[in-house]
């Protein structure tokens, strides 16, 4: 059977021509959902027990009440857009939505949910590719394969980070029109920056290049960096690329010596991925310390990867103290 994909964007004022007419009902979908959980996310104990853990997903991670919500709403929402296969980190494996539809859409429908209850920016992530015949091999695939990448984050006010692959747009939700307007039409990372982004508590696990190059920024002035860096750690990653998006910086998940860390904590398909596309499109970089994100080819749904990204002269420093060390990252 094949799908007639939904047309018009009833929930974003996109410029003419900047969304492909192949996308257009997934991306409206995408922000549909977005605004509902916007308002849920909003009205936050009112709107019942969001964060309360209801199981496990695959990764052994908590899932909380607004994972498997959000979750249900997108796979729910993308039906009739296009989308053949459904690939959640919420989910084992991938689903199958539309069976005439040209596009593989992955999703962490619900990132940085220990922020759930706490009234700090969440977001929802996703990742577009075209679909093959096949569920699985549609996903492991380099995510420079992607046709499109963006989150949307959820704080003081919601916002929509998109690429189709030629720049990052940004869209804020106007919640009196209901709809994501344009704010910004070239969002970019400066080359340059300050501020690291790194869960420290992990320090005594960390590999010698991730430690040689924390050292450099807590050294300021005086070390080799010549600056007084700052850092900042959200513990949602979309809350931490807006700000890099914003005003620079780096931001480092490595591997590290804690069993079932080697590579990280985040996932390639869903996390990864996406977010090394949107880097990479605003001029900044996004690396596993030794190799390019966007050339890594995961090898199983779930995979996690080491996630460094940020302005570029930061992250060549990083790739610096790796190529020094010649150790993984
Ligand atoms: O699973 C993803 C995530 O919640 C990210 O949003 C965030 O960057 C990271 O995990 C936080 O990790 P940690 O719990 O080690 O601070």
């Amino acid at each position: 059977m094949t799908v007639a994909p939904r047309t018009a964007s009833a929930h974003i004022d996109a410029p003419e021509g900047l969304i492909p007419d192949a996308l257009s009902p997934v991306i409206d979908a995408l922000c549909k959902v977005g605004i509902d959980l916007s308002r849920t996310i909003a009205r936050g104990p009112l709107g019942g027990a969001l964060g309360a853990e209801v199981g496990e997903n695959t990764d052994g991670d908590h899932q909380k009440a607004l994972d498997v919500m959000a979750n249900d709403a997108f796979a729910a929402a993308l039906k009739g857009t296009g989308v053949r296969w459904y690939a959640s980190e919420e989910q084992d494996s991938v689903v199958a939505l539309d069976e005439g539809g040209s596009l593989a859409l992955a999703i962490d429908p619900l990132d940085g949910s220990s922020n759930i209850d706490v009234n700090v920016s969440i977001g929802t992530i996703f990742s577009i590719l075209p679909a093959e015949d096949e569920a699985e091999p549609s996903f492991l695939r380099p995510g420079r394969d992607q046709i499109a990448a963006g989150y949307i984050v959820y704080g003081p006010h919601t916002g929509l980070i998109v690429t189709f692959g030629a720049g990052v747009r940004e869209f804020v939700l106007d919640r009196d029109k209901e709809r994501f307007v344009p704010v910004e039409d070239a969002v970019s990372v400066p080359r340059e920056a300050k501020e690291f982004s790194i869960n420290a508590s992990n320090m005594r696990h960390w590999r010698k290049p991730v430690l040689d190059y924390v050292q450099e920024c807590l050294a300021g002035e005086t070390g080799a960096l010549g600056v007084n860096c700052n850092m900042r750690w959200v513990g949602s990653l979309v809350a931490e690329a807006h700000r890099i998006l914003a005003r620079g910086g780096i931001f480092l998940y490595p591997g590290d010596a804690r069993p079932g860390y080697e590579t990280g904590r985040l996932r390639m398909v869903y996390e990864c991925a996406p977010m090394a596309m949107l880097i990479e499109q605003a001029g900044g970089e996004a690396t596993t310390g030794t190799e390019r994100v966007l050339d890594v080819v995961p090898d199983r749904l779930h995979a996690r990867v080491p996630l460094i990204f940020g302005s570029a002269a930061m992250v060549e420093r990083l790739r610096a103290c790796h190529a020094r060390d010649g150790a993984p990252a």
